[in-house]
């Protein structure tokens, strides 16, 4: 059966104008054709059209109700009841076919506002590490399994803790190898974390061992060079520490940090706070000896400086940079990425 309005409304039943005319069984089929016909309609706005043109004012049906004045009161309650059902018989099919547009539309808009919950969501991107923070932790874990416990002091340190107390007095040249930034005086941004060394020894007795990672700063600023920098110090004052427990130590390190066989060379050096004092080289791919460390036996004078006996302990200490090591672990060439926080650089290290 076609489904368009008007030739819905063409084949609906010819029956008469005039109300008296009319008999039940026409009445019934007209109001049979018209819900069989709606059940054809497929949208919201058709229905609208042809509601109005078989029930509205201007609809046979209206026009027959409109007669029922001239009826006599037996006629009345006759052909009154017969318009009532075929009123009633077109308004629900009205409703129900209502209901189903409605349920297919809310359907269709359903179906296509589908989610896929297995889609990947937009959500936030996870964090992680910064690389410097991610080899400090690395290079900790290999001292705290061999006993060290770790120890922090202030970034802003006196001229006493940075330098007097390690044997650096004024006017030493070994001032001039520290660019230091000054507040004062008295007052300044520590140069190296070996100050931790003599906080440490002062607040406790042998045996020590501590690491000491953390901030440092230098008035200095290259491809390899930042004013601010990290390094982890290691200090141990026991009974009998020698310099061959502090090369083991030390070797023992860099194969567990780099995880592999490494040529290691402990080239003669000066500290004032060290003595005697080396630098710490390992072999590179290249061929090339590249500087990883300073080291040495702690000073007889340091030792006094604290209250430590240095004929009755010995200890030794050593002192890395940790951007130089991630640097290296990570093959990265400019020291300035570290701090330039450009996402794309620091994804790269999860
Ligand atoms: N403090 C030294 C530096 O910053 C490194 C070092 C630490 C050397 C401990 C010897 C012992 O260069």
């Amino acid at each position: 059966m076609p489904n368009d309005t008007a030739t819905l409304l063409q084949n609906l039943p010819k029956l008469s104008d005039t109300l008296a005319e009319l008999t039940e069984p026409e009445l019934n089929d007209y109001a049979e054709t018209v819900a069989k016909g709606i059940t054809h309609i497929d949208n919201a706005q058709d229905l609208g059209q042809f509601r109005a043109s078989v029930t509205g004012k201007k609809s046979a049906l209206t026009n027959w109700s409109k007669q029922m004045g001239k009826l006599d009161a037996q006629q009345k309650k006759q052909v009154g009841g017969w318009l009532h059902a075929v009123r009633t018989r077109i308004n629900e099919a009205l409703s129900n076919r209502q209901t189903e547009l409605e349920t297919e539309a809310l359907n269709a808009k359903l179906a296509s506002e589908t989610i896929d919950v297995t889609l990947p969501a937009k959500g936030q991107q996870k964090g992680q590490l910064h690389p410097v923070t991610m080899t400090a932790r690395r290079m900790q874990q290999f001292f705290k399994q061999a006993g060290f416990n770790v120890a922090t002091g202030p970034e802003v340190e006196s001229d006493y803790y940075n330098f007097e107390a390690l044997n650096i007095p004024a006017h030493h040249p070994a001032r001039a190898m520290h660019d230091t930034f000054y507040f004062d005086a008295h007052y300044l941004l520590r140069t190296h974390t070996s100050p931790v060394q003599i906080r440490t020894m002062q607040a406790g007795k042998p045996p020590i061992r501590i690491i000491c990672p953390g901030r440092v700063y230098r008035n200095d600023s290259d491809q390899t060079h930042s004013p601010m920098f990290h390094q982890l110090e290691g200090l141990m004052v026991t009974e009998k520490s020698t310099f061959a427990e502090l090369k083991g130590l030390i070797l023992a390190f860099l194969q567990a940090f780099f995880a592999k066989e490494l040529e290691v060379r402990f080239r003669p050096s000066f500290f004032p706070f060290t003595e005697p004092s080396a630098e710490v080289d390992i072999l590179s791919d290249s061929g090339k000896w590249l500087e990883v460390m300073g080291c040495g036996m702690v000073h007889p004078k340091v030792l006094q400086n604290c209250g430590i006996d240095p004929n009755e302990y010995t200890g030794f200490a050593f002192g890395m940079g940790i951007e130089r090591f991630a640097m290296l672990y990570y093959g990265i060439e400019d020291l300035r990425l570290f701090f330039q926080n450009d996402v794309r650089f620091l994804r790269q290290f999860g």
